[in-house]
């Protein structure tokens, strides 16, 4: 049980594709009565966006404006920009290949980390999933996981999702690590005062009560030196 009288709670849970975030950072959220942010749906919803408006994704200023002027409605599970119901393309093979190079636009970068963190303090806190919300969105986070898995899980979980070749999905799935690892702002990264779970070989409830009782104890350990 979490104290009923808190300072804003706010889990980062960040790490790559299939690392297991989506499912775990949900149930997390369900368990401890919390709000929950996917910020990986905000860069899906930009570059739906964006190409649905055939722009040129390497331009960076007129996809910075997409970002800064667009009307962004996001749920638990659904997003809707500019009045479209985008909660399924996001999900779609183009959006996928096309959104780490949105991601490395720091323009866009800079507008949603400002509308992430808008949404949280509006929200009262929350569980926040994405790759640099414990390292630049929240360094303050309440706790901060760091999850991950094996490659070759990584993509069976995408395929069990979406369908498609293993072999392939593993290989897109290293190029997106290695765009999302190597930007020059805010790249994925565990930072040192994360905890790291690695997702390969455990079940997802063994995972979120695992990172419940760290909440707790975080939370046990403030009151007690304060
Ligand atoms: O978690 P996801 O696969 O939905 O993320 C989509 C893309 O957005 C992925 O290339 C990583 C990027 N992303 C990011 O750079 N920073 C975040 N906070 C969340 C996602």
């Amino acid at each position: 049980m979490l104290a009923s009288t808190h300072a804003m709670i706010v889990i980062a849970i960040d790490g790559p594709a299939g690392a297991g975030k989506s499912t775990i950072a949900k149930a997390l959220a369900k368990k401890l009565s919390l709000r929950y942010l996917d910020t990986g749906a905000m860069y899906r919803a930009v570059t739906f966006a964006a190409l649905t408006r055939n722009l040129d994704l390497s331009n960076e200023s007129a996809i910075a404006k997409v970002a800064s002027e667009c009307v962004m409605l996001i749920d638990d599970d659904s997003i809707i920009i500019d009045g479209l119901d985008a909660t399924q393309e996001i999900r779609g093979q183009k959006v996928t290949r096309a959104v780490s190079i949105v991601a490395t636009n720091s323009l866009v970068r800079t507008e949603l980390r400002g509308r992430q963190q808008q949404w949280v303090s509006e929200h009262g806190g929350g569980v926040v999933e994405g790759r640099d919300i414990g390292s630049v969105v929240f360094p303050d986070a309440t706790l901060k996981v760091y999850l991950t898995a094996s490659p070759l899980v990584r993509a069976k979980r995408r395929v069990a999702q979406s369908g498609g070749d293993v072999e392939l999905i593993a290989a897109e799935i290293a190029e997106r690590d290695q765009r999302d690892s190597s930007r020059s702002d805010s790249p994925l990264m565990k930072t040192s005062d994360s905890v790291m779970v690695d997702t390969s070989n455990i079940d997802v409830n063994e995972v979120v009560e695992h990172i419940e009782r760290l909440v707790v104890a975080r939370q046990q350990n403030k009151r007690a030196s304060s």
